[in-house]
């Protein structure tokens, strides 16, 4: 690859992560020999006001990468000013869509009118539509351009080394995956609590939701990798068609269980991550008249052998009191318990949990106490791992740039996550589920624990 065409170089995903992902690939020496890469936004800048837009979130050895940034001011959805952008336009081109969901297909269109060399890639970032519709014409005018192969639908959970370990917890241990079904496993928790609030990005945001923008696809994700069977090899045809298969069996809510089993709330004032916090609806860019929530809880049900009848929980929510990223695996309580506890002692059943940022596995178990042998303690495993050496981006970066799809959402993954999330949106539109009120800062609405 020559060149590398950020569509949206002004926007918020291109600095607050693909720039700096971009940076640290420069720096470890890894970014293709020879790349020039090119912003293209409306924003009236020049080359030195971009490069200052963007140093601000660049530590010294990542800032290395903006001196070789060009920058073209134009509209993306004009194939004019994409012609003029490229250099040359028929030259090899990793294209980053680093857009709002709905400048994309004007975008795309665009492209189609240009000459782009037949081994160039093309780079969505989700949501991928806004609802099954829209995901299915985006396909479409994603393949008119390019083949499937060359398409690389972004979600950087996958880049995120703790949800990679979810395999390697699974598949290269003969332990928890024999317990690792509806027979043992009681429910599983899927859960990114945000301190962060809107930090200015309405215009994406406020058509979006928190239902959009983290459960469709990253907690979806997780949830793919979580029920998935066992793939044959990780190669990006056996471990796609594998969470395909979940997504397949994930049961379509029906009106009746957008009522008991969603939950959709909006943050007020408050003060969250140690800043004071305006209310969602007083954010600048906001329309209050939307009802855009910005927490989200839905219980899904994967009806196939291994999970029939374990709910799983998803919830996402901004402006919260904590940082809480984990996946909580609960396990059924012993059949039968032969130490003599007080009815109020029980213990606790067994819970693995996957903590991200910092990265670390639990596993909590029952043991005998201290000083009564026979009555238990909780204790806990951990193994803390280590961070993260290269960021989520980069990872994914990496892959694209050698073609790799392995991580990267296929289009039927990516249509048939809007199955089961469409009437979601419906029951909502139609006021289904109350839309609720929780302090920023807090641990979000009252009801939150209760999908
Ligand atoms: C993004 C969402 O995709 O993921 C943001 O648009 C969210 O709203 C972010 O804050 C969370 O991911 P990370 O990696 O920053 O924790």
């Amino acid at each position: 690859m020559t060149q590398l065409v950020i569509l949206g170089a002004a926007g918020d995903l291109t600095s607050r992560y693909l720039i700096p992902a971009l940076g640290e690939l420069g720096g470890a020496g890894a970014l293709p020999p020879e790349l020039t890469i090119i912003g293209v936004d409306r924003q009236p800048w020049d080359y030195d006001e971009f490069r200052h837009h963007l140093a601000q979130r660049l530590d010294s050895q990542a800032a290395t990468i903006l001196s070789g940034l060009r920058y073209h001011r134009g509209d993306v959805t004009d194939a004019e000013t994409l012609r003029a952008a490229f250099d040359p336009p028929d030259a090899p081109a990793v294209v980053y869509l680093a857009l709002p969901s709905h400048v994309v297909p004007g975008a795309v269109q665009a492209l189609g009118a240009l000459p782009l060399a037949r081994s160039s890639r093309i780079v969505a970032e989700k949501p991928f539509g806004d609802d099954l519709h829209s995901a299915r014409r985006l396909n479409t005018l994603l393949h008119e351009v390019a083949p499937e192969e060359q398409v690389f639908r972004i979600d950087h959970f996958l880049g995120k080394q703790t949800v990679q370990n979810v395999l390697g917890l699974r598949f290269a241990n003969r332990i928890f995956e024999a317990l690792w079904n509806a027979q043992h496993v009681e429910a599983v928790d899927i859960v990114w609590d945000e301190t962060l609030a809107l930090e200015g990005r309405a215009g994406y945001y406020d058509a979006a939701g928190a239902l959009r923008d983290m459960v469709q696809n990253h907690l979806i994700q997780l949830l793919c990798l979580l029920a998935m069977e066992p793939p044959v090899t990780l190669d990006e045809r056996s471990l796609r068609d594998r969470k395909v298969d979940v997504l397949r069996a994930v049961r379509r809510p029906t009106l009746d269980d957008v009522r008991r089993h969603t939950l959709r709330a909006r943050y007020r004032a408050g003060s969250a991550g140690g800043t004071t916090v305006p209310a969602y609806v007083d954010e600048p860019g906001v329309d209050p008249e939307r009802r855009t929530e910005t927490f989200a809880a839905v219980t899904l049900f994967v009806d196939n052998w291994r999970w029939a009848g374990v709910p799983f929980r998803l919830r996402s929510g901004k402006a919260l009191g904590a940082d809480r990223h984990e996946v909580r695996v609960r396990f059924r309580p012993v059949p039968h318990l032969a130490f003599d506890q007080d009815q109020d002692q029980d213990p606790q059943p067994n819970v693995l949990r996957l903590h991200v940022d910092p990265d670390r596995v639990t596993l909590e178990v029952n043991l005998n106490g201290a000083g009564d042998p026979f009555r238990l303690e909780r204790a806990g495993m951990a193994v803390v791992l280590a961070p993260q050496e290269l960021s989520a981006y980069a990872r994914l970066l990496l892959d694209i740039f050698a073609g790799d799809p392995v991580l990267s959402i296929r289009a039927d993954e990516a249509e048939e996550a809007w199955r089961f999330i469409e009437p979601i949106l419906d029951g909502w539109r139609n006021d289904a589920t109350p839309l609720l009120e929780y302090p920023a800062g807090s641990s979000g609405p009252d009801e939150g624990d209760r999908t």
